[in-house]
């Protein structure tokens, strides 16, 4: 075991210009890249979309378009569309009068009024039921807006950041999501890279968390395994980061002297060993599609649209598996 320095590591500096980007941890091109059009858009009150897989740190890109913007002394305010009931969805949303509905003792702002002058995050705004649709298009369009049981039409200055980890554009193809709203949303799209496809943060992100942990629990760890640091890296994170910081987390409870490992046991049993046995049988199932698709992946036969996966997410996996999809083609 050759034991890897974290220190070696030193801290992260995320310099991107003249903006640092505090808390966001990684040197890879695709996060540089991500960092550079924030730093680019925050200074605007453009609508921003982020697209990103579960856990690849759209909250966080959102906390940083924020603090970037000349609006960085208002108020930022979430509010996940998926997380309220569509029926209290508008009375949350736009707030309401008393005597709205029953129930509505006293009036209420919502949160679109709690990020006047500030900014809207909108997460998982692939969840927002079609119904709902209309209000939210008349809000980018007009900004302004009515409390439910109001007349009186109120002004929003707010700037919006929207998240999701759906395709949209597969929504509004099936009807689910308005086409008119998805333009509208659309306007400077960002898109998160999953971790798989910025493996080299893997060893700045392990050091960053288990820094942090071990502050946390009042522990001294210094190294970690090179066996550990090469299972981290040859995971395919479906969590991205979220699923890294857990497994971390785990390893520093568990560590007993100040070395990091990775003990059989200690992580999500498909972690290490079986993270190799997923991938070869993950790649006998892509084969054996392009196999039938004589190497297509992307259309309405190829093998993506078969395996039920999106295009950009079977072509990551073709390339993460080292697969050569022209060996396919039929002459
Ligand atoms: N580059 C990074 N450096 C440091 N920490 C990060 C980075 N990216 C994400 N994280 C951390 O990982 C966790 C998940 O990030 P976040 O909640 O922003 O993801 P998300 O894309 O909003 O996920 P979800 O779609 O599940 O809501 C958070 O604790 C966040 O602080
Ligand atoms: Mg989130």
């Amino acid at each position: 075991m050759f034991p890897v320095n974290l220190m070696a590591f030193g801290e992260v500096n995320n310099d991107i210009g003249e903006a640092a980007f505090a808390g966001i941890v990684g040197q890879s091109s695709g996060l540089r890249s991500v960092l550079q059009l924030v730093r680019k858009v925050a200074a605007t009150n453009a609508t921003v979309l982020l697209l990103g897989e579960t856990g690849t740190g759209k909250e966080l890109i959102a906390r940083a378009i924020h603090e970037h913007s000349p609006r960085q002394k208002q108020p930022l305010v979430a509010f996940n569309c998926s997380a309220v009931p569509g029926s209290l969805f508008e009375s949350e949303f736009f707030g309401h009068e008393r005597g709205a509905f029953t129930g509505a003792h006293v009036q209420r702002p919502g949160r679109l009024e709690l990020a006047d002058r500030g900014t809207l995050f909108l997460d998982e705004v692939g969840e927002l039921p079609l119904e709902l649709q209309p209000k939210l298009l008349r809000l980018l369009q007009e900004r302004t807006y009515e409390r439910v049981g109001s007349s009186r039409t109120r002004n929003a200055d707010i700037r919006l950041v929207a998240a999701t980890n759906q395709n949209l554009e597969a929504l509004v193809g099936e009807g689910q999501f308005r086409s008119d709203l998805y333009y509208r949303l659309n306007v400077f799209p960002i898109r998160i890279p999953p971790l798989r496809e910025r493996r080299q943060d893997i060893p700045l992100l392990v050091n960053h968390f288990t820094k942090k942990y071990a502050r946390q629990m009042g522990k001294r760890i210094d190294t970690v395994s090179e066996t550990a640091l090469q299972s981290l890296m040859g995971w395919h994170w479906p969590g991205n980061i979220r699923e890294l910081q857990n497994v971390v987390e785990r390893c520093v409870i568990m560590a007993e002297d100040e070395v990091l490992r990775l003990e059989p046991g200690v992580l999500p049993s498909e972690v290490q060993p079986a993270a190799r046995r997923k991938d070869s049988g993950q790649k006998a199932e892509i084969e054996a599609m392009l196999r039938e698709t004589n190497g297509r992946v992307a259309g309405p036969h190829g093998a993506a649209a078969r395996l039920g996966v999106p295009v950009t997410t079977l072509a990551s996996r073709i390339r993460a598996l080292k697969i050569n999809k022209h060996q396919f083609h039929q002459i």
